[in-house]
């Protein structure tokens, strides 16, 4: 196997000492690019681009091109899950992503079976090959899924919501369907990370958007519990490699110690959480990723680096941080923007490292 040329951010995320603090961003690839949106015009429709390898991977590379990121992730969706178990993904211009046929009769939800990645997503197995070639072990590909809770959010809701009303209603009243669509989620996206490590994948990450949405108790039992038997049955080496993990709960800073005692190698913040007080709650268990406020990139580039220096110095000396957004880049964001955070972000840390 060969050498990765940067390994920082895998190695930040098994808490080793790196020259610099790793940056990425969510949704680093995506339409504040204009070539994004170039390649998007020419694939027709988002699904299209994900659904061709050859074009996820040119858009994958594209951020990669312009700055210089630690990781590339997987050009997809979270929602291509859900896609192969039959539920007719479509996206609506403007209105953000719906389903065909949302699970709402208790026989649609019974019937409702885990896809073979190799089969159904297919697709994206080839994209994660493809990607992991171009990259040629410049910098690791980040693998990654939606949480059964949150994947269950669009299934049950049959597109977003403000309220949850209907998967919440299911929560209360029948909670036992709930489970069994959670319990089918869970398999199905511990069988498609693996998928995606067997196919070169070298970190994954869980992305629970709509977790942060539950009341205390019912976060445990219905999202954390089944993101828990994930990363209980993920591949943990793969070519003599670990594959670290990552578990991001938006808006879950207040179950931060729930989080690490799952067992996964790193927790992603949001903005609202202090990345400080964060580490001194974590302690040594795992490392922690975030957490610039995305808005920040509006703000002029002096604001945008001074910003990204209070958060690496509220995370302090040593190793254990993945610099990142709170959640996903504005598709409104300036590019150059991105450019002086990335920067910011490499010299003040390494300068960091030598005080
Ligand atoms: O980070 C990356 O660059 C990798 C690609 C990626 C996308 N979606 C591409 C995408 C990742 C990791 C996701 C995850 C995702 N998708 C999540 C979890 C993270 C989060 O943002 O909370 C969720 C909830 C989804 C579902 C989804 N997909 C929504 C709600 C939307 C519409 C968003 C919008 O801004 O319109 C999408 C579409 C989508 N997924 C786009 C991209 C680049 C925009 C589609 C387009 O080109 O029109």
């Amino acid at each position: 196997m060969n050498k990765l040329k940067n390994d920082t951010f895998l190695r930040a995320l098994l808490r080793q000492p790196t020259e610099h603090t790793p940056i990425w961003l969510m949704r680093q690839a995506g339409r504040y690019l204009p070539e994004y949106c170039e390649t998007r015009r020419r694939a027709g429709n988002f699904m299209n681009l994900c659904k061709n390898p050859r074009m996820a991977c040119e858009v994958t590379l594209q951020p990669l091109a312009r700055y210089d990121l630690d990781a590339a992730i997987l050009f997809s969706d979270i929602l291509t899950v859900p896609d192969a178990m039959g539920l007719g993904l479509y996206f609506a211009e403007g209105e953000g992503p719906k389903f065909e046929r949302p699970l709402r009769e208790e026989w649609e939800i019974r019937n409702l079976a885990a896809p073979d990645p190799g089969v159904e997503l297919r697709y994206v197995m080839d994209a994660v090959a493809e990607i992991r070639r171009a990259l040629d072990n410049s910098v690791p590909l980040i693998g990654f899924s939606g949480s059964p809770f949150t994947l269950a959010c669009y299934m049950i809701e049959g597109g977003a919501s403000d309220d949850f009303r209907t998967i919440k209603s299911m929560l209360y009243d029948r909670p036992d369907l709930l489970h069994h669509v959670l319990a089918v989620n869970a398999e199905a996206v511990t069988a498609y990370l693996n998928a995606q490590i067997e196919c070169g994948a070298q970190a994954v990450m869980i992305f629970d958007t709509w977790g942060g949405t539950l009341s205390q108790r019912a976060y445990k039992e219905f999202s954390l519990a089944y993101m828990q038997r994930i990363v209980e049955g993920l591949t943990r080496e793969h070519g003599g490699a670990r594959i670290p993990s990552i578990v991001f709960t938006k808006g879950g800073g207040q179950w931060l110690e729930d989080i690490t005692s799952i067992g996964c190698d790193a927790v992603g913040l949001d903005w609202t959480t202090d990345i400080g007080a964060a580490r001194r709650r974590v302690g040594d268990k795992v490392a922690l990723q975030g957490n610039l406020d995305p808005m920040t990139l509006f703000a002029q580039p002096d604001k945008i680096a001074q910003e990204a220096c209070a958060i690496l110095d509220a995370f302090g000396p040593g190793s254990g941080h993945v610099f990142n957004l709170g959640h996903g880049i504005s598709q409104f964001t300036p590019p150059e923007h991105v450019a002086a955070l990335v920067n910011a972000v490499h010299e003040h840390s390494r300068k960091l490292r030598q005080t």
